[in-house]
């Protein structure tokens, strides 16, 4: 587990962090925003330095700026220091290299032979942020291995999507395996960063009541949405060679069903969550064609009013007709023990009719009603896992509604929201996790072998879409997803959770 911000001050190593692609969105949107917050806080060791790389003609002063306007559009203004952002600049250099030639290379070479200021060679960590199409891992490592920057302390920090399907996943990761060691390669998955995600950990395995009702014999069935009210925007050139499934159920999905759904492991640990996590998409159900048929559903958004405003059609968005999905649910099931029996629905989406990341886990109902003769409903018990926005927990359970006159049954939630209970905003995930990249603690990144199943898992699905006559279904933007969505869990007498209420 990752250790409070304070503790990391202190523990973290001096060291040089370059971002190719440092122009890109990801980089002036995402990273640099990031370590500005890191900045703020004090946890940047001294001598650390920042060094974007990409094609742009920019000097260290013409990249600083380029910093500085990112950070008054990225970082909310009551949180820009003009104190920290002129040290995050301090640290900030870019040289200009093509990522796909050996050109420009050598300047990031004679920069980073420096090593960071005050830093003991020894003590030097590298970071190499790829920041760019998954296409060119494989050559960046390359260059970077010819120009002798690559050391055992040197770490390689690889955004998703890692290839489109398994075969162009293995060859990325053995591109970049030939340079650096699993265990010098972090695959950033940002959902693994929130808050919320790794509170599940610590709620279901440092508490006593939940685990042993954490099965199939008490648990009815879970559902995990990711939803979204942005449409694609500019991403539409990635986007529409992804779809959801790639995007976000490949990933950040079946990552949440893996905290959900694993064993404890003995301690937390950099390898023993992860080995959980491959038991969890190991065991996922292998689909055929006409389990993909029957148990997923994709949509894509049309026009509609999201936060009221018209907005257009994906279609429309991208500037020409699409086949590809914007919305994907999906009934899963994790064949082991535990969960045998207990449905599993995924949902994610687009320009959907609110931003919400959450994981609802549905108890089954009471084994006998006790109650003849009273009124008002007993719903079966939720715990309501809020990932984003207001992150947080509620627990819906049935009590008596006060009062003489008899019994009345009444639904109510114990609410835990993180901005009430403590005093403190989360950092955001890419902050936590590129501390966790500088420290070298791997526990919150995918490792190699998970990345590959949850590929070999979802393949059949991507390749039945492929060929399958039937386009995605369509939705207004600003609804909640395709009625097809909702008739895949009424046909197990389900219904989605819409709200925490
Ligand atoms: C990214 C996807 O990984 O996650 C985006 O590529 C998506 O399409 C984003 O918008 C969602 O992240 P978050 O943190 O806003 O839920």
């Amino acid at each position: 587990m990752t250790l409070p911000t304070s503790e990391l001050a202190t523990a973290l190593p001096p060291c040089d962090l370059t971002v190719v692609g440092g122009t890109g969105d990801l980089a002036l949107r995402k990273l640099l925003p990031a370590l500005y917050q890191s900045e703020r806080r004090g946890s940047l060791a001294p001598g650390t330095r920042i060094v974007g790389a990409s094609r742009s003609p920019l000097d260290d002063e013409g990249y600083r700026a380029v910093v500085r306007d990112a950070l008054g559009v990225h970082v909310p203004a009551a949180e820009l220091d003009d104190r920290a952002v002129a040290r995050l600049l301090d640290r900030v250099h870019h040289v200009e290299v093509d990522a796909e030639s050996p050109e420009g290379w050598h300047l990031l070479h004679a920069l980073l032979k420096e090593g960071p200021r005050g830093a003991e060679p020894s003590e030097r960590v590298r970071v190499f942020y790829l920041a760019v199409a998954p296409r060119i891992f494989g050559p960046i490592c390359q260059q970077l291995e010819a120009i002798g920057v690559v050391e055992p302390t040197s770490r390689v920090v690889l955004e998703k999507p890692l290839g489109t399907d398994l075969a162009s996943a293995r060859l990325v990761n053995d591109a970049v395996g030939r340079v650096f060691a699993e265990s010098q390669i972090f695959r950033i998955d940002h959902y693994l960063g929130k808050e919320s995600v790794q509170n599940l950990l610590v709620t279901r395995f440092a508490n006593t009541f939940l685990e042993p009702l954490w099965n199939s014999r008490w648990i009815d069935h879970v559902q995990i949405t990711a939803a979204e009210t942005l449409g694609v925007g500019d991403r539409g050139g990635y986007y529409d060679h992804a779809g959801a499934l790639r995007d976000m159920v490949q990933n950040h999905l079946l990552q949440l069903l893996c905290l959900v759904a694993m064993e404890p492991p003995t301690y937390v640990g950099r390898e023993t969550v992860r080995d959980e996590k491959l038991k969890v998409l190991q065991a996922l159900r292998p689909m055929t064609p006409e389990d993909v048929d029957r148990d997923t559903v994709r949509g894509a958004y049309g026009q509609g009013v999201v936060d009221g405003e018209v907005v257009a059609s994906y279609a429309e968005d991208l500037g020409h007709p699409s086949r590809t999905e914007t919305f994907a649910a999906l009934r899963v099931e994790v064949q082991n023990w535990r969960w045998a029996g207990v449905p599993f629905y995924l949902r994610t989406g687009k320009r959907m009719d609110r931003r919400a990341s959450e994981i609802v886990v549905v108890f089954k109902a009471p084994p006998h009603a006790m109650f003849p003769g009273s009124e008002g409903a007993t719903e079966p018990n939720r715990l309501h896992i809020r990932v984003q926005p207001d992150e947080g927990m509620h627990l819906h359970l049935t009590v008596k509604e006060p009062g003489p006159g008899g019994i009345r049954l009444r639904p109510v939630s114990l609410d835990l929201s993180y901005a009430t209970a403590f005093d403190a905003v989360s950092p955001d995930a890419y902050e936590r996790l590129l501390l966790d990249v500088i420290k070298g603690n791997p526990t919150l990144f995918m490792r190699r072998d998970e990345v590959e199943a949850a590929w070999a898992w979802v393949e059949p699905i991507l390749r039945r879409w492929e060929t399958s006559p039937r386009r995605p279904k369509r939705y207004p933007a600003g609804t909640n997803g395709p009625t097809a969505a909702a008739t895949l869990l009424e046909r197990d007498g389900r219904t989605w959770q819409e709200d925490d209420q």
